[in-house]
């Protein structure tokens, strides 16, 4: 019975701590996200996100977001010709990030997690096996 118990107690901490330390990864991750959007993508976006009318599409409640082999492959390899977001056309082109996996990872990470946005968390694997497939 007490080994029982004992058994019981240690799977409960080691699965807090896991998720404890989950969830710091992902703070984490959006925290170097949020250096990278400053210095790579803000200049289209804008800092909130909200983009250009007509020009750079929004990222703020963006639902292109919700692909996310797509908007892997637009940091891979950048995005042009034309395309619909919350049911505006846009059509114009945005270079290839030139970032590496985890920079991708995070920044897209930030991206889907911030401006009210709740979107998935993306790693540097995901990244990376895209990338491999290209
Ligand atoms: C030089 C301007 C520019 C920069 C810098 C830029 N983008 Fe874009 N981005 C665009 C344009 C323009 C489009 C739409 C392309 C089209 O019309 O096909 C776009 C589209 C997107 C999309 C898909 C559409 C949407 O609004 O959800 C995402 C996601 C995205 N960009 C994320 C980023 C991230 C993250 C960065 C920084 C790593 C970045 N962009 C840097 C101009 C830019």
């Amino acid at each position: 019975m007490k080994k029982t118990v004992f058994f019981i107690l240690s799977i409960l901490s080691v699965s807090i701590l896991f998720s404890f330390s989950f969830q710091d990864d992902l703070a984490a991750s959006i925290k170097k996200g949020s250096n990278i959007y400053a210095s790579n993508c803000i200049a289209c976006h804008m800092e909130s996100g909200e983009g250009m009318a007509g020009v750079f599409p929004p990222l703020k409640g963006s639902d292109y977001l919700k692909d996310k082999k797509k908007i892997i492959a637009a940091m891979l390899n950048g995005l042009q010709g034309e395309i619909t977001v919350n049911g505006k056309k846009y059509n114009n082109a945005m270079p290839a990030s030139g970032l590496n996996n985890k920079e991708i990872a995070d920044v897209l990470t930030y991206v889907n997690n911030t401006w009210g946005n709740k979107g998935a968390r993306i790693t540097e694997q995901e990244v990376a096996a895209q990338r491999k497939k290209k």
